[in-house]
């Protein structure tokens, strides 16, 4: 042999905001959860090795951090909305999620209604502050945080009287944090879609719908379900 040694470095580069967990977040010093084992099966499929580059969730959600070739795919818990589709590339639907409000146990908001003359906390550029925005009445004060854990850190230190999130983010919390509790689903149907930038990752989608039907077909979908979402 010629004692050359041929390094190959291919990277799937992938744009998530953290944290967002059981979807993505930091244990250990790593980055670990549901989408970033979805998006390792995909990249072992490839040959590729992931790599997460974390950025607001605003400039995943608006395309750009894929347009600007920041990273080959998002994988953020993100909902597949029409507006975004317009902007991004979405593989097949890979998980169900509904808006919920998460509060202060025994405050007895359990509705938008219920918040007037109140505060509800909002995570910016999410399908949460867009229905807040279109659903809560006037007289309820929004608050925008930057991520998910101040928004979180808020409503269990009282600044604000409740947060508006996805459900399965909010249950996973709550049980963490027994002072908290959610009160109530709305029903926003919601489906993630992992994304692309728009007509350029035609190849790389077809790659994520192949190796999502497999882990479908062969348990490992369930397996990793398990995994994150345990009761
Ligand atoms: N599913 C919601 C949305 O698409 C929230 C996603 C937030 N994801 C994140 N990684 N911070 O707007």
């Amino acid at each position: 042999e010629s004692g050359v040694e041929v390094v190959t470095d291919e990277k799937l580069t992938v744009c998530t905001h953290l944290p967002y967990e059981p979807f993505q977040y930091e244990e250990g010093g790593e980055t670990v959860g549901f989408d970033v084992d979805l998006m390792d099966l995909v990249a072992e499929d490839l040959g590729l090795e992931q790599t997460i580059v974390n950025t607001p969730f605003e400039t995943i959600e608006t395309g750009q951090a894929m347009s600007t070739g920041q990273c080959d795919i998002a994988a953020a818990g993100m909902t597949i909305t029409e507006a975004r589709d317009e902007v991004i590339d979405f593989s097949d639907p890979y998980f169900n999620a509904t808006q919920a409000l998460l509060t202060k146990k025994g405050s007895g908001y359990d509705s938008l209604e219920s918040l007037e003359g109140k505060t509800l906390g909002v995570q910016i550029g999410t399908t949460g502050q867009q229905y807040a925005e279109e659903n809560a009445p006037e007289g309820v004060e929004l608050k925008v945080f930057e991520d998910l854990a101040l928004l979180l850190q808020a409503v269990k230190n009282g600044g604000v009287d409740a947060g508006i999130n996805d459900n399965t983010v909010l249950i996973g919390y709550a049980e963490e944090n027994p002072d908290t509790e959610m009160t109530v689903e709305f029903d926003t149907g919601e489906q993630y879609g992992f994304g692309v930038a728009q007509g350029e990752g035609a190849e790389l989608l077809d790659a994520v719908n192949q190796a999502l039907a497999d882990a479908i077909e062969d348990g490992t979908y369930e397996e990793l379900f398990t995994k994150y979402f345990p009761s």
